[in-house]
């Protein structure tokens, strides 16, 4: 080889280490070898100074047996009776241990408790604490004051039975099983919400706590401040399996730390589908399905949104004011095959799942998204991940991912069927050879049209 050949292979071969320098692609070149790797991939976003900060390591902890969920805290409190100290006994298990300084939510730290990561986020999460991008805060939504769109970052944690579940579903990263998915009973996720708006637009922010984020698109890094944590809770006693809290940080509030500071803001455990803002405006209906602590909905009220979800549901004060927690979270979906971005797959699953209406007033759109589903998957035909959104995002980057880099294998690492989406079907009779026999086609068995489908 040349000198001059050697030195640009060597470049790209360096460039290539660099920009995947926390996702090193394994010798072995099989898919399991590269489904591992990335499954075991921390971080691949960029990192900009910051040179001495302790990194994000992902962390798998899953018990192989389902942990004892006799005696978790808030079994012992109805939910419906006292939210607000089920929610802050659910707070005080989450932060016992992890919230302590020498931990910082560094949980694979803490060694008298199992919490662990969710999988395959490493494209999203930055590199000092595994936080992904989440949606801006507007002007004016946090605070009178806030002139400017502020940015939210967060990075969710889950409970040992919770672990469990993930366990089961990823005991091998390169086929994860989705099949009758369900958490059991007493499986918590954690997240934790954090802006870049400064006090002086949000005053409730003063003192709380921060944390350097490489946030930056470069990878370089800003200070933000915890504004927001998020609980979810597998209890049977919620008509839909689930209860969703979400807790803010006021300033106001007495306390040695900024968690003693935090303030349940609301529970929810349904969609209230029958609220509709011809009810909610003629005074005739309020959410049923949700609590709403008066003292944080006193901070939002005078704002343009008013409340903090869709006509008095819950939700928190990062999140969509048009949204609630749970109509969100029921979408977790496994479409059983990849659904790639920009992609008419992606076009039709956004029509079978709905994202908030954009028009609150729009009593049909409103109707497709705020209904109550149970344990029933929100799209039939496809598996139910279970309310679990990181859950769903983790497998639908992994289906993405096989399917780009190691199409002849895809169809093989599942065991829901693929979802038949009609755009598929339509692709794959354009697609059609010329050769091939139509007539054979349209009339074929469903094996036969299967095996053409799948092309
Ligand atoms: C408009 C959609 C939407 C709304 C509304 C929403 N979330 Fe989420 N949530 C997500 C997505 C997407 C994820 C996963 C991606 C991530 O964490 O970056 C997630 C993740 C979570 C997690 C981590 C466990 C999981 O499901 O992956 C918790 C806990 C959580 N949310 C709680 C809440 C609570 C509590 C509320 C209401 C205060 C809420 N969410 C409102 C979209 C939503």
């Amino acid at each position: 080889m040349k000198p001059i050949v050697l030195c640009f292979f060597m470049l790209v071969t360096f460039w290539a280490f660099q920009a995947r320098a926390d996702c090193p692609a394994p010798a072995d070149k099989s898919f399991a070898a590269a489904a591992t790797a990335l499954f075991n991939c921390s971080s691949s976003r960029p990192l900009k100074g910051g040179d001495g900060e302790r990194k994000f390591q992902v962390h798998y902890d899953f018990p192989t047996q389902l942990p004892d969920t006799s005696a978790l805290p808030w079994q012992s409190i109805d939910p419906f009776a006292d939210p607000y100290r089920y929610m802050t006994t659910i707070l005080q298990y989450a932060t016992k241990v992890n919230a302590r300084p020498e931990i910082d939510w560094r949980i694979e730290d803490n060694k008298t408790e199992q919490w662990c990561d969710a999988p395959w986020f490493h494209m999203l999460r930055e590199p000092l604490h595994g936080m992904t991008s989440e949606r801006w805060s507007r002007p004016k939504e946090l605070h009178e004051l806030q002139t400017a769109w502020a940015r939210t970052w967060a990075v969710g944690i889950y409970n040992n039975v919770a672990c469990y579940g993930l366990g089961q579903m990823w005991k091998d990263p390169s086929f994860p099983k989705t099949k009758g998915f369900a958490f059991a009973d007493g499986a918590l996720g954690v997240k934790m919400l954090f802006t870049n708006a400064m006090p002086a637009q949000v005053p409730f922010l003063t003192g709380s706590k921060e944390w350097d984020v490489a946030a930056n698109d470069d990878g370089s890094i800003m200070t933000m401040r915890l504004l927001q944590m998020d609980i979810s809770v597998k209890d049977k006693r919620s008509p839909n399996g689930w209860f969703f809290g979400t807790f803010m940080y006021d300033a106001a509030q007495p306390g040695n730390t900024p968690y003693d500071r935090l303030i349940p803001v609301g529970l929810i455990w349904g969609s209230d589908a029958d609220l509709t803002s011809t009810n909610y405006l003629q005074g005739t209906a309020s959410a049923k399905e949700s609590w709403v602590n008066p003292v944080a909905a006193a901070h939002f009220y005078s704002l343009p949104r008013h409340t903090l979800g869709l006509f008095g549901r819950a939700n928190g004060p990062v999140d969509n004011p048009l949204s609630a927690c749970i109509t969100c979270h029921q979408r977790a979906v496994d479409w059983g095959r990849a659904v790639q971005a920009k992609s008419p797959e992606e076009k039709e699953a956004e029509v079978l799942l709905p994202d908030a209406p954009a028009d609150p007033f729009d009593a049909a759109a409103a109707k497709k998204y705020f209904r109550d589903i149970g344990s029933n998957s929100a799209v039939p035909d496809t598996q139910s991940l279970d309310y679990t959104l990181q859950v769903s995002k983790g497998i639908g980057a992994f289906r993405n991912w096989g399917a780009e880099a190691f199409p002849d294998h895809a169809s093989s690492t599942t065991d829901v069927p693929p979802y038949p989406f009609k755009s598929t079907v339509a692709h794959a009779m354009q697609e059609l050879p010329q050769a091939v026999d139509v007539d054979r086609f349209e009339m074929g068995t469903e094996d036969q049209s299967n095996g053409l489908f799948q092309r």
